[in-house]
């Protein structure tokens, strides 16, 4: 799945250049107008490019030239006295479509999720971690008052990718029946360009205008790196994210402020503090137990061999994540269901089906360790992610 995002992140990076040449054409002609409509578009894809970019320097590449571009736009702006009115016309530019396609819900989603403890394999004590972290303070609050326990420690989940972060974050929210704020964080660093602290205040307003609610910010690393190695607009949004943080250990008991990453250690350590994401949970990949859960679920409704054990599928998976699991069995069911679409016989799935499946995809997990562990070494906080480190890659 990655390889197929990095070729659309090419591909994405490609349309942008195209657009940036075509609009520093019509600003060398003095068309400002639709040379500004063109920065705007291509710093978009630059910025969409980026948000799927599995590559970290590349990412962040796309990303200050998206940033680039739009401070070009904004330039031309405030410096366009040669843009006519007929040429404004032509191009139907309007500032205020322009203003409102890089509105809030391009980076912020409320939902309801449908997904709860259950719908997620294993991963038992980081439930019940939630629980006491996130559900138990809203749900016992006399309680909690009463020992003197304050809810809105913000929470940092952890580990290696398609291991149920996200997953975890949206069943929190529906298991304490809390409005679930979706910071689309990939996006929000297109829309901070020029105006990043209005935007992540906006984040916290939309939270405090609900009667509880859970802000999760997803892949926080992409807004929240180390301020010592990041430009200055980065540097503000984490001050601005930190501020905000503090206002809400203060003063708001119904928000809870969620955050998932792959790459803890490059996020800035001031985040880490008391009051912020001062809970670190490990999401590890699926044990056995958890794999053979995992299983149950994706093959509940579909149509399995009864002479099918589950249990050696589990045995047979160890260092596949959830995702490469529910791949699994989407791959496998897909193998009779082309048979049948041939005119073959309509049979149930059957081990050899998952056997041809596993052996042609190899496990996701092995290679995040590898990196993860000479990552830790390097940023010298081996003693904050032991769990990480002490797992055998
Ligand atoms: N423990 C799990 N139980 C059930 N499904 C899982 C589990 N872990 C991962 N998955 C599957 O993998 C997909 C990706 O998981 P996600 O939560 O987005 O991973 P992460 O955020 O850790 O990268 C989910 O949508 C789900 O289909
Ligand atoms: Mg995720």
């Amino acid at each position: 799945m990655w390889g197929t995002q990095l070729t659309s992140a090419i591909k994405l990076a490609a349309q942008a250049r195209g657009y940036s040449k075509a609009a520093k054409d019509f600003e060398d002609k003095g068309q400002f107008v639709k040379a500004r409509e063109l920065y705007l578009k291509s710093s978009k894809l630059y910025n969409e490019a980026s948000s799927i970019n599995t590559d970290r320097t590349e990412r962040n590449t796309q990303r200050d030239i998206a940033q680039h571009l739009f401070s070009k736009a904004q330039s031309l702006k405030s410096n366009s006295p040669n843009s006519t009115k007929v040429e404004t016309e032509n191009h139907n530019f309007n500032d205020q479509q322009d203003e409102e396609s890089i509105s809030k819900s391009d980076f912020v989603l409320k939902e309801i999720p449908k997904i709860g403890f259950d719908d997620i394999g294993g991963l038992n004590d980081v439930k019940e971690d939630i629980r006491k972290a996130m559900i138990y303070p809203f749900t016992h609050k006399e309680l909690y008052q009463h020992y003197g326990q304050k809810a809105g420690e913000g929470i940092l989940l952890y580990g290696p990718p398609g291991c149920g972060k996200t997953l975890m974050a949206k069943a929190a929210a529906k298991e304490c029946d809390a409005e679930f704020i979706n910071v689309k964080t990939s996006n929000i660093v297109s829309k901070w360009v020029g105006s990043s602290e209005k935007n992540i205040k906006q984040i916290f307003e939309t939270a405090r205008k609900s009667k509880k609610a859970i802000i999760f910010f997803d892949e926080i690393d992409s807004i929240a790196g180390k301020r010592s190695d990041s430009k200055d607009y980065s540097k503000r949004m984490v001050n601005e994210l930190l501020a905000q943080m503090d206002g809400v250990e203060q003063i708001d008991s119904d928000i809870l402020v969620l955050a998932a990453t792959n790459e803890p250690w490059n996020i800035d350590p001031a985040l880490r503090r008391p009051g912020r994401f001062s809970k670190l949970l490990f999401i590890p990949e699926p044990d056995h137990d958890a794999r053979l859960a995992i299983f149950n679920i994706y093959l509940e409704s579909r149509p399995i061999d009864p002479h099918l054990c589950l249990d050696e599928l589990a045995a047979n998976t160890e260092g596949y994540s959830g995702a490469d699991i529910s791949s699994i069995c989407k791959e496998a069911a897909d193998i009779p269901l082309n048979e049948a679409l041939k005119g073959g016989l309509i049979r149930n799935i059957e081990l050899r089906d998952f056997t041809t499946v596993i052996l042609r995809r190899s496990p996701s997990i092995k290679s995040w360790y590898i990196g993860a562990q000479r990552s830790i070494k390097n940023s010298g906080e081996e003693s904050i992610f032991k769990d990480i480190l002490e797992r055998v890659a």
